[in-house]
């Protein structure tokens, strides 16, 4: 298995499922676009690249920062990573917001946020990875278990990411002629800490029991996943895989 070569797009790339996902795209040799949002995420992307140069000196790695809740922003994006890379073969969408609430106290303002991050991005990261990918490439979005389960307050969360599962279908069809794989990974409440500032411990717990070994699923059950998808994996397309230890039963 080896993804030589390659160059593979991660958005949110430079902390958790997304830095998660460089390491193992790396390990199998593929150069790396890294895409990371906030200040704050700054940081994580100076000590990601440091540890990538050290352990991968000959794969070439770039680091682009940008809000990509508008289409001017996302093209932006792939202009860039195409201006430097030459090609983008692979693209892995982490760009996610999550919130915890009664329909009752969401205002229009949250509801429009979780939407633009959540779906219009997601859609207009597709709608540029079908226009760039190489022929025989990949492209997968992080979506959520949530849309297998029949519980209230992820309202917004849920019914933001749920189009990714549509998205993802159409595409893949449209792709199909062009060999290129589109999919959408739906983890289970995963350890990282998006998952943490919404949930009380009892919460948390609840969230553990329901998976195998009573644990929260981690990136690092996730990223080897979406290195399959972009190798081995090739007969999988238009697919939401829910990846998840059993946490729901889609
Ligand atoms: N953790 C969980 O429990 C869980 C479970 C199932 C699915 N997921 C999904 O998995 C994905 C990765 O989550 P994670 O746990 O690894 O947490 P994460 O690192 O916080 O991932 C979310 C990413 O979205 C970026 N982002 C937020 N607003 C953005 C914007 N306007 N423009 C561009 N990027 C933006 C964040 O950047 P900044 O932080 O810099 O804003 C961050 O890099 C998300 O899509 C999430 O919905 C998470």
């Amino acid at each position: 298995m080896s993804l030589n070569g390659k160059v593979a797009l991660i958005t949110g790339g430079a902390k958790n499922l997304g830095a998660q996902t460089a390491r193992d795209l790396a390990s199998v040799g593929a150069n790396l676009a890294l895409h990371y949002h906030s200040e704050g995420s700054k940081k994580d992307a100076s000590t990601l690249e440091a540890e990538l140069r050290q352990k991968y000196p000959s794969l070439k790695v770039g680091f682009y920062q940008g809000d990509l809740t508008t289409a001017g922003a996302v093209t932006q994006l792939f202009q860039d990573v195409k201006r430097d890379f030459g090609q983008i073969d692979i693209v892995v969408n982490t760009v996610g917001k999550v919130l915890k609430k009664p329909i009752t106290d969401i205002t229009e303002e949250e509801y429009d946020s979780m939407f633009a991050i959540n779906t219009k991005s997601a859609f207009f990261v597709l709608k540029e990875a079908a226009t760039h990918v190489t022929d025989g490439g990949n492209i997968i979005t992080i979506a959520t278990s949530l849309l297998g389960a029949f519980t209230g307050h992820y309202t917004s969360y849920a019914g933001s990411k749920a189009p990714v599962e549509h998205f993802t279908r159409g595409v893949s069809k449209e792709l199909q002629p062009r060999g290129i794989r589109v999919n959408s990974i739906a983890p289970g409440p995963m350890d990282t800490p998006f998952f943490y500032p919404q949930e009380s411990p009892e919460a948390v717990e609840f969230h553990r029991s329901n998976a195998l070994g009573s644990r929260l699923t981690k990136t690092e059950d996730i990223a080897p996943i979406i290195k399959f998808l972009c190798s081995e994996g090739g007969w999988i397309t238009g697919q939401t895989l829910f990846a998840n230890g059993g946490y729901t039963t889609r």
